[in-house]
């Protein structure tokens, strides 16, 4: 078996239960765009790419009492039991400690086509219908309410005020998911992200014209 299709089955199992947002489907999706996007970057190397868009969440920081390093680790480990190159790994590594969104104010420079395409798939997939269900199970999971008029959006110029954020989940969709499609790196991912983006602003109007009890 390759070690493309070896990775997809160990994190396919290790995902089994997850029902964060962080599950089997929502990598599935991330690796499925990143190789389409992938097509359009003949410089891109397509290992690297695959192999970082199916680790890129192996060990989320947030589940793991804020160990920024717990990902690039746990990829180390799985890739090192593959015989994966020392290149190919560290380059993964790369890849998955720039891959997370961070907060409005914050930049998240990409060093590496690869990890601009990564990058990219992990953020379409935070946009559209996909991305309108997951911000609310993500808010459903932590306990939060749909909206609150009350409370404003903050525009996060720190990960760690970011993490701290427990805002209603209609305010996520100002302090990240509208603005997403303006932080893309590749021309694939803002062509995919451009009818995404206008379905969720339809949505979010939608929402607030319910919200005030409107047809
Ligand atoms: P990234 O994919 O950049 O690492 P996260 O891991 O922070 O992003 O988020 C995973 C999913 O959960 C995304 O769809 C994201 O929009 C959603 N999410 C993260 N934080 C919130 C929040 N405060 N409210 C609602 N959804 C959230
Ligand atoms: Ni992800």
């Amino acid at each position: 078996m390759d070690t493309i299709t070896a990775t997809a089955q160990f994190i396919e199992q290790k995902f089994a239960d997850e029902g964060s947002g962080h599950d089997w489907a929502h990598i599935r999706r991330v690796w499925l765009l990143a190789k389409r996007l992938a097509q359009a970057e003949p410089t891109a190397n397509l290992e690297v790419t695959e192999l970082a868009a199916l680790l890129h969440d192996i060990a989320d920081w947030k589940f793991h009492g804020g160990d920024y390093e717990a990902g690039p680790r746990a990829a180390r480990e799985w890739l090192v039991s593959q015989q994966v190159s020392e290149a190919v790994i560290a380059q993964v590594q790369t890849v998955i400690r720039e891959v997370s969104f961070k907060g409005l104010g914050v930049e998240t420079p990409v060093s590496s086509i690869e990890s601009a395409l990564v990058q990219d798939a992990d953020r379409l997939d935070a946009i559209g219908a996909i991305g309108i269900a997951r911000a609310f199970a993500y808010g459903g999971h932590k306990g939060r309410p749909l909206h609150d008029p009350g409370i404003a959006p903050v525009a996060h110029d720190s990960f760690a005020s970011y993490q701290k954020n427990a805002a209603p989940t209609l305010n996520h969709f100002y302090e990240k998911l509208l603005h997403l499609k303006d932080r893309l790196h590749t021309d694939g991912a803002r062509q995919i992200a451009a009818q995404r983006h206008e379905f969720m602003e339809a949505y979010v109007a939608r929402f607030l014209a319910e919200w005030d009890g409107q047809d």
